[in-house]
Parts: C-alpha cells; sequence; structure tokens
C-alpha cells in the first residue's frame, strides 16, 4: 500500500484516484473547485462515467479515498509518497497547450511539501514540460526537499474510462530518475499489462504520438469517405475491408462527423504547435485537422442541400426546424468539450435554422452553452415538427428508435446520420430521405 495524493479530479484524476484506492493503496483527492469536493464527499459523482461511482462508494466505506481543497492535508497529513498531477492542459493561444493549472500544482507542492516526494505527470502536456516542472519546483522550495518527477501519460477513454485504466494495453513512464519510474511501476503491477520505462521527453511524445494517429485514422476514413460518395462506393464497406488486413485494424476507421472531445482536438493542434515553433512544418497534422473541420461541416451542407431555401433574400435554413440527436462529443460521457453536436448547431442556427436537440445525459452541459435550443425529453420529442433530423452522437438508445413513430412527428422525414448508424435501404425503405457519411447514394 502506498499513499498518495491526486490533484485535479477531473475525468483523469477522479478515476485515477478511485482505481488507484481500489489497488489497495490510500489515495487523497484534492480539487480546488469546493463544490465538487463537497459532492464528492455526499457521494454524489461530478460527472457521467459508468462504474466510478461504485468504485468511489466502495473505497470511501473501505477508508482507502479521500477529498480535500488542502494541498497540505492532500501531500503532508499523512506524508504522501507520490503526487499526481491531474489538472486540465486546454487549449491555449494558437493551440498551444495552456500549462497554468500545471503551473499553479507545482508551485503549491513546492511551497507545502515537507519529505521527499515522487511528482507524477498525468496530464496531457507539451514535451519538455517535465523538466519545466521540476524548475518550478526546484525554485518555489522554501527549503530543498528531494524530489523526482515522473512523467506517466494516461490512455483512458471516457466512457470506458474505469474499464480502461483497469486493462490498459500499456503503461509509460518516462523519468531521469530510473528508481522513482520503478517505484510508479510497482503501483500497476497487478495489472499485468507491459511497462515501459523511458526519459521524461519519450513518455510526453508517445501520447501525442499516441492521440495524433489514433485521429490520423478518423481523418483518413473521412477522406475516404468523401471519395466514396462521390464514386457511389460504399465506405462501411471499405472500411470493414481494410480492417481485416491485421497491419491497419478495423479501430478508429468509423467515417463519420469527425473527432471531438477535450482530447484529439487539443492535442493534435498542441503537437502542431510544438513542431511549428521548432521550424518543422507538421504537414500531416494540419491535413488532419482541416480534414476533422470539413466533416462537421458537411453535414450541415447535406442539411442545406435537402431542405435548404431557394430564395435569394432568405437566409439558407431560415423557417427551417432541424433536431440534433446527441450533444456529448460520444457515447457514455457527459463531457461536450469539442463536441461536434455542439458545433454543428451553432452553424444550423447561423443559417437561420430554429434547433431543438436533445442528448441522454448531457442536457445540463449543454444547457450552459447553448442559447435558443429548445432542449427536448427524448429523440420523438426532439423531431416534433422537424424538417431534418441530425444524429451527431451515436447513444445506444437512438439505434433502435421507432422509425413510422419518428416519421410520423416530422414535418418532412430527413436524416442527416452524422455516424452512419442507420442502414441507408432500411431508411429508404421507411420513407425517409437519409444521408449518412461516405455511403455512394
Ligand atoms: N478526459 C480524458 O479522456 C483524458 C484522457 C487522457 C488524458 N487526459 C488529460 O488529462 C488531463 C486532465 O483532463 P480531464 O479531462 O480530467 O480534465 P478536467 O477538466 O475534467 O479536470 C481537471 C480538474 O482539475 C482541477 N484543477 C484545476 N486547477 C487546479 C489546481 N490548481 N489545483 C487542484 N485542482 C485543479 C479542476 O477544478 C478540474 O476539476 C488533461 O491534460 C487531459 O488532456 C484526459
Amino acid at each position: 500500500m502506498k499513499t498518495i495524493a491526486v490533484i485535479g479530479v477531473g475525468y483523469v484524476g477522479l478515476v485515477t484516484g478511485a482505481c488507484l484506492a481500489d489497488l489497495g493503496n490510500r489515495v487523497t483527492c484534492l480539487d480546488i473547485n469546493e463544490e465538487r469536493i463537497e459532492k464528492l464527499k455526499q457521494g454524489i459523482m461530478p460527472i457521467f462515467e459508468p462504474g466510478l461511482e461504485e468504485v468511489v462508494r466502495r473505497n470511501v466505506a473501505a477508508g482507502r479515498l479521500f477529498f480535500t481543497t488542502d494541498y497540505d492535508e492532500a501531500i503532508n497529513r499523512p506524508p504522501a509518497e507520490m503526487v499526481f498531477i491531474a489538472v486540465g492542459t486546454p487549449e491555449g493561444v494558437d493551440g498551444e497547450a495552456d500549462l497554468r493549472y500545471v503551473r499553479a500544482v507545482a508551485e503549491r507542492v513546492a511551497e507545502v511539501m515537507d519529505h521527499p516526494l515522487i511528482i507524477i505527470n498525468k496530464s496531457t502536456v507539451p514535451v519538455g514540460t517535465g523538466d519545466w516542472v521540476a524548475d518550478i519546483v526546484r525554485s518555489r522550495q522554501p527549503q530543498p526537499i528531494p524530489f523526482a518527477v515522473v512523467s506517466n501519460p494516461e490512455f483512458l477513454r471516457e466512457g470506458s474510462a474505469i474499464s480502461d485504466f483497469m486493462n490498459p494495453d500499456r503503461i509509460v513512464l518516462g523519468s531521469l530518475d530510473r528508481e522513482a519510474a520503478q517505484k510508479v511501476a510497482q503501483l500497476y503491477l497487478s495489472l499485468r499489462a507491459p511497462i515501459m520505462i523511458t526519459d521524461l521527453r519519450t513518455a510526453e511524445m508517445i501520447k501525442y504520438a499516441s492521440n495524433a494517429f489514433l485521429a490520423t485514422k478518423i481523418s483518413f476514413i473521412n477522406e475516404i469517405a468523401n471519395i466514396c460518395e462521390a464514386l457511389g462506393a460504399d465506405v462501411k464497406e471499405v472500411a470493414a475491408g481494410m480492417g481485416y488486413d491485421k497491419r491497419i485494424g478495423r479501430a478508429f476507421l468509423d467515417a463519420g462527423i469527425g473527432y471531438g472531445g477535450s482530447c484529439f482536438p487539443k492535442d493534435v493542434k498542441a503537437l502542431a504547435h510544438m513542431a511549428n515553433i521548432q521550424g518543422k512544418h507538421p504537414q500531416l497534422l494540419e491535413a488532419v485537422m482541416q480534414i476533422n473541420a470539413d466533416a462537421r461541416r458537411s453535414i450541415v451542407a447535406k442539411v442545406r442541400n435537402l431542405i435548404g431555401n431557394n430564395s435569394g433574400t432568405l437566409r439558407k435554413l431560415e423557417g427551417k426546424v432541424v433536431g440534433v440527436l446527441g450533444l456529448a462529443f460520444k457515447p457514455n460521457t457527459d463531457d461536450i468539450r469539442e463536441s461536434p453536436g455542439i458545433d454543428i448547431i451553432r452553424m444550423l442556427q447561423a443559417d437561420g435554422a430554429t434547433v431543438r436537440a436533445y442528448d441522454p445525459v448531457a442536457m445540463e452541459n449543454a444547457a450552459r452553452v447553448l442559447t435558443n435550443v429548445t432542449l427536448c425529453r427524448d429523440a420523438y420529442e426532439t423531431a416534433e415538427g422537424c424538417d431534418a433530423l441530425v444524429l451527431a452522437t451515436e447513444w445506444n438508445e437512438f439505434k433502435h428508435l421507432d422509425l413510422p413513430r419518428l416519421k410520423q412527428v416530422m414535418r418532412q422525414p430527413v436524416i442527416v446520420d452524422g455516424r452512419n448508424i442507420y442502414e441507408p435501404a432500411v431508411m429508404r425503405e421507411h420513407g425517409f430521405i437519409y444521408r449518412g457519411v461516405g455511403r455512394g447514394y
């Protein structure tokens, strides 16, 4: 059993804290957001993540998991051997990662620590941040106390975070202090995953390279989808045919609305920014980002082409009602950061459309950022009076809709499927005018 502090209780920090407690450690999770910590003390989860509440409850009850806003308590009482940094690293100016939260944590840890500590960075941070954190800690300590910095990038996915944390494909640890990295490795031994120990900068780069590669796969298949549309081929079958090849693999070859969320968009941008400031020209990454932006725009273009006004005086979707199904950036999460659905709603509104929308769990978050959108109770209420429906998130409950009922309540039976979850022939049989992505009409 190790005594651990986790700083930042968002999607990564809370899952990390709860899972490390579940592996038998004593974990104190800290956040500066008092409301979050108060809720957690009452057993209320601040985020939607399947299975999280149960793991948190189990470990709080077992006396292994604690919540606080007090750095001294988290780090010194009792003395933590390790502290994980799991705060956000959002997009800053020109795509550069904004490290202000990481800096704030490093400064507070340095000011407060009264014993030797291993500082582990779980946030996704630009290459070189580990060295920078070490400099900050050294310069902020009231008196020198030994510490080591280890990079331990996180690869979990929202929506399956607990299972991903407990069954990782690999654990990556980077440090100049091999002994510290070995100690962190012990935390993960029972997960039976390959553990790779490397230097700090390489570990930081592995995270960016992994996310950039996955984003590239998505943009690649979206490019193929575009070509399929022009040539009358079906990208779903193309992806299936490609995926049988072990060198390619089927994962991340789903054509559609493109990637979103709190990681891929900002991480690809941050990697491109890192390359640019070194005088490199990341042409592939630039194309990946452009194709992704086009994927969203092309969904709106399809709506325009199908139901848009032809009069020169009206905006293209003036007087039209469009329903959007799905506001979370992907299923099984309430996270709407960089959500394609939200982006598409704004584009539809800019074209003059009246928008109705629904998401199974992300309504509360969406309500905070959307204006003039009628938020509905379910897919059928959303479809009422609509000239078109856009499917933006592939929640399971949208996969088996009662199609005759849906058609009956719509003003025009038009569906633009941004996730290719319906079969074009079935939709046509039910009398819909249907457009997927890359499905050769
Ligand atoms: N969300 C994911 O799926 C995912 C997956 C892998 C890696 N990551 C990376 O992990 C990091 C965290 O992402 P997230 O989605 O969990 O972020 P998040 O926004 O959900 O949570 C960040 C938390 O940090 C807290 N915080 C900010 N400043 C603080 C401070 N000074 N002291 C204490 N707490 C502070 C915030 O209040 C918030 O609760 C990011 O770098 C992200 O790129 C995220």
